[in-house]
């Protein structure tokens, strides 16, 4: 795993090398599937109260970068505290067979097992966001016109997605900058992303706007 982290991140992979031997002490739960372990955690409260317990020690690696609780301090690091346990569950599944393309995540993700993912998927799910308000209400009305006419029939009226798709209320600027200019513009890091045509026709003002907006929404 070690090889696939990138020099800098020093913090990180300190982090990382410290939290092996409790990944290694759960080896034994390697082989259960994903699928299988979160419809158990789904069906029975008692497993999902334990993995919920491994997902909160996980969750203090993750810190480094994603925050306390899953509110990230780094406007390029999105958020994970509130975000729908499904989507977690398909990028987590995305990372792990390559579809979803971003190194240290891929890697990451590899180090875990079971019921590390499940754990880590139940723990931020069930955090709060912080709300952060707009510095600039006008951009963000103009976002909100955009938003109401082409991101709510999938998002919400409240940006907080569904069980399939995204929540984007309160994510963090810069990442909501890059992921909105990479969906449009390449590379196309998430394949076949239902993003790439809603995004097709959205000058560089309206992502700002967007921006202003969606990052602020509660
Ligand atoms: C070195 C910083 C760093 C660390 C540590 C880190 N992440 Fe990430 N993570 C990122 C970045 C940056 C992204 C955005 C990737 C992109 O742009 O596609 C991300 C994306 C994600 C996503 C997708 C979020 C979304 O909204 O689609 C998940 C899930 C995730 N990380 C989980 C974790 C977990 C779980 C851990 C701890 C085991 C962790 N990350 C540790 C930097 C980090
Ligand atoms: C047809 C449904 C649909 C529409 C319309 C739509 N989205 Fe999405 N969006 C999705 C789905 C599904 C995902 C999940 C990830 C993926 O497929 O890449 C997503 C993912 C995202 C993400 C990444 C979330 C993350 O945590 O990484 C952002 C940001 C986003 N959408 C913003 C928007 C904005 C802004 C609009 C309006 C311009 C919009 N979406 C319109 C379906 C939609």
């Amino acid at each position: 795993m070690a090889k696939r982290i990138p020099a800098v991140l020093v913090l990180a992979l300190t982090a990382c090398l410290a939290w092996q031997p409790a990944a290694m002490a759960q080896s034994s739960r390697n082989k259960v599937d994903i699928e299988t372990r979160f419809k158990e955690a789904m069906a029975d409260p008692k497993v999902a109260d334990e993995l919920y317990k491994v997902g909160r020690k996980v969750a203090a690696v993750c810190a480094n970068c994603h925050g306390d609780g899953g509110n990230s301090t780094k406007p390029s690091v999105p958020n994970l505290a509130g975000q729908n346990p499904a989507y977690l569950l398909e990028q987590v599944r995305q990372f792990a067979d390559g579809r979803r393309r971003y190194e240290f995540m891929e890697g990451m993700i590899r180090a875990m097992n079971s019921d590390e993912k499940i754990g880590m998927v139940l723990f931020y799910s069930a955090q709060d966001v912080v709300h952060k308000p707009t510095a600039d209400k006008a951009l963000a009305a103009k976002g909100q016109d955009i938003f109401s006419k082409n991101c709510f029939r999938c998002h919400g009226d409240m940006g907080r997605g569904n069980d399939q798709i995204a929540r984007i209320a309160g994510q963090q600027t810069e990442y909501l900058r890059s992921t909105l200019k990479r969906y449009r513009d390449g590379p196309n890091t998430r394949a076949n992303s239902i993003m790439t045509p809603n995004t097709k026709l959205l000058s560089d003002n309206d992502i700002e706007a967007l921006v202003a907006f969606v990052s602020s929404m509660p």
